[in-house]
C-alpha cells in the first residue's frame, strides 16, 4: 500500500497505524533519510541539502534506497509506504520492482486534508526521539510534555518544520506529485480518504477503502 498527500497529511501517522492493523512493515522514505542523516552514511550525505531546503531527493537516490528494503524477507507478506512515490519515476520504479519480486500492483491512497489545516499540523508536530512515534502539541499532546508515553523519549521537532522550508515542499508536492495521483488514477489504482477528521476515523476509513475493494487479499 502506498499512502500519498502533501505533508502534514497524517501519511506517518496513519501508516504507523496501519502497520499495526495488518502486522505489516511500515516503510517511510523520510525517516530512512534522516535516518541516514544521523548515521553519516553516504545516503545520508547526499540526501541532508535537498531535505533542508524542502526540496525532493533524486529519484536514483531514493529508488535505491527503498529497492535494497523492499528485498529483506519482512517485506515479503505486505508492507505500507510512506512518502514514496513521489514522482512519476518513483511510481514506475516501484511497479518495476514489484513485478519482478512477484508481487502485486500496490494500492495507492490519497489522504486529502485541506491546506489551511496544513501548517497548523506541521509546526506543532513533535516526534520521539527513540521510537519516532508522532505527536502534535496542539491536537495530539504527550501526556508528560516534552517525553514519549510509549517510552519516554525526547520529543523534538524536525529540522524542516519551519516554515519557509514547510512552503518549499509544499510546492514541491504541487509540482512533482499532483502528477502522481493523475498517474494512479489513470490506472485505476487511487483511492481517496479524507484526512481532516480525527487520526482514529482516518485509520477506520483507510481500512474501509482497502476492503471495500477488497484488496486486503491480494495485497497485503
Ligand atoms: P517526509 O518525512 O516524508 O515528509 P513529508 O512528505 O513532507 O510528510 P510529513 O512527514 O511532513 O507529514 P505526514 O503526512 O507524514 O504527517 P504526520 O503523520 O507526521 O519527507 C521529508 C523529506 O525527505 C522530503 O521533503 C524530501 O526532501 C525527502 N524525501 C522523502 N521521501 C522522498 C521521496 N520519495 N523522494 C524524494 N525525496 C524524498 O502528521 C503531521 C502532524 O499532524 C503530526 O503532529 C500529527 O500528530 C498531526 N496529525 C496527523 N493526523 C492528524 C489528524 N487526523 N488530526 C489532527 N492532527 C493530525
Amino acid at each position: 500500500m502506498v499512502l500519498i498527500g502533501p505533508p502534514g497529511a497524517g501519511k506517518g501517522t496513519q501508516a504507523k497505524g496501519l502497520a499495526r492493523v495488518y502486522g505489516v512493515p511500515h516503510l517511510s522514505t523520510g525517516d530512512m533519510f534522516r535516518e541516514n542523516i544521523r548515521r553519516g552514511t553516504a545516503v545520508g550525505r547526499q540526501a541532508q541539502a535537498a531535505m533542508k531546503r524542502g526540496d525532493l531527493v533524486s529519484d536514483e537516490i531514493v529508488v535505491a534506497m527503498v529497492g535494497e528494503r523492499l528485498a529483506e524477507p519482512d517485506c515479503a507478506g505486505g508492507f505500507v509506504l510512506d512518502g514514496f512515490p513521489r514522482t512519476v519515476a518513483q511510481a514506475e520504479a516501484l511497479a518495476g520492482l514489484l513485478r519482478r519480486a512477484g508481487g502485486a500492483e500496490p494500492v495507492a491512497v490519497e489522504i486529502q486534508v485541506d491546506s489551511s489545516l496544513l501548517l497548523r499540523r506541521l509546526t506543532g508536530r513533535r516526534m520521539c526521539k527513540v521510537d519516532g512515534e508522532i505527536y502534535n502539541i496542539y491536537d495530539r499532546p504527550p501526556k508528560t510534555p516534552g517525553r514519549c508515553d510509549r517510552d519516554g523519549g525526547e520529543l523534538v521537532q524536525r529540522d524542516d518544520d519551519r516554515e519557509e522550508v514547510i512552503r518549499e515542499r509544499l510546492a514541491e508536492y504541487e509540482k512533482h506529485t499532483l502528477p502522481l495521483l493523475e498517474y494512479y488514477r489513470r490506472q485505476g489504482q487511487l483511492e481517496e480518504v479524507d484526512g481532516s477528521g480525527e487520526a482514529a476515523a482516518v485509520t477506520r476509513a483507510l481500512v474501509d477503502a482497502i476492503e471495500r475493494k477488497e484488496y486486503r487479499g491480494r495485497h497485503l
